[in-house]
């Protein structure tokens, strides 16, 4: 079965609850038999488009089609100088020609509709300004972990940003309790808290979006948080710095979560910014679980969109 609506996964409205469940499923079957999987993708090639630095999406993405039997090329902005040595769509026509499947890390979440819209092969968001899907399925890959399949409370704290859009998307979309603790004026987009409230309508989820961390954060399961700024955002790091204090995740914010709270963050964190080295280190913290079901959530992901499984 294909996991995906349409050819291209761009956002986490690409999958449905059901598509979405079964990527999980076969993420955590993967990760318990990965030889059962090694040679699914042989033949196939992947094109990676990145615009913007990565350590896990890249490596994941890179050595996930490896063990599944394919290979990937990395394509980094300096070589492709996709939009100034030539065009999204004809880096996305070339690519058709030689390829199976397009992995981009963009700037802009509309360089990826532009290659989506000319790519006959299937496009997938390794992030952009907007989303960063392949990111959520791991999240919930780990949050799963935790604490089966039961729909508990996850609160994402600080910057409503592509991390927070997927996370809240993903949330609502599987039947959890999502709450978001942001500054004002850095909320998720309306049109991010429109689409979570009406996929929470129909999954039984909720969507409570705040300014008080603390309410926020009392007796969630999760805590959960992102850097304040975000690449391609540098030049208002200080500014940010200045409005986000208060939501920092500390030992202080953990105290008023559930006693069996995760923490969670995507990384890569800057420790002392948006949360504390202690919380990192701390027996609540499942960020190295986050970042190890990027390979076995991506490689689900792959095995769906490419494969015969
Ligand atoms: N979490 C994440 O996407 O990390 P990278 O930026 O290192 O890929
Ligand atoms: N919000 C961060 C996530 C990095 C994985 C960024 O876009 O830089």
């Amino acid at each position: 079965m294909n996991a995906l609506s349409g050819k291209d996964l761009l956002s986490i409205l690409d999958l449905t609850p059901e598509s979405a469940g079964d990527l999980l499923d076969l993420a955590d079957q993967v990760k318990g038999t990965p030889r059962a999987f090694s040679t699914a993708l042989s033949g196939k090639v992947m094109a990676m488009i990145f615009e913007k630095p990565s350590l896990r999406t890249r490596v994941t993405f890179e050595s996930g089609m490896f063990s599944l039997g394919g290979m990937a090329i990395y394509l980094s902005q300096d070589q492709v100088r996709m939009g100034d040595r030539e065009p999204d769509y004809d880096v996305a026509r070339n690519l058709t020609r030689w390829v199976q499947i397009i992995v981009a890390r963009t700037y802009s979440h509309q360089t990826l509709l532009d290659l989506a819209q000319e790519a006959t092969i299937p496009v997938i968001n390794a992030l952009s300004d907007w989303e960063h899907p392949c990111q959520a399925l791991a999240d919930f890959q780990t949050i799963r972990e935790s604490f089966g399949k039961s729909k508990v409370t996850v609160t994402f704290v600080g910057d409503g940003n592509n991390v927070c859009h997927s996370l809240l998307l993903l949330g609502v979309m599987l039947g959890y309790r999502m709450r978001v603790a942001c500054p004002k004026g850095y909320e998720p987009r309306h049109e991010i808290v429109r689409q979570a409230q009406s996929l929470a309508e129909a999954s039984g989820g909720s969507v409570t979006i705040g300014h008080d961390p603390c309410a926020l954060a009392k007796d969630s399961q999760v805590l959960y948080t992102d850097v304040w700024t975000s690449m391609g955002q540098e030049k208002e790091h200080e500014k940010r710095l200045r409005d986000f204090q208060g939501f920092q995740l500390n030992r202080e914010l953990l105290a008023l979560a559930a006693p069996e709270a995760r923490v969670m963050h995507c990384l890569p964190a800057h420790r002392g910014e948006e949360i504390t080295d202690d919380i990192i280190e701390s027996e609540a913290s499942v960020l190295y679980d986050q970042a190890e079901n990027r390979l076995h959530s991506q490689k689900a992901l792959l095995l769906r969109v490419l494969g015969e499984v």
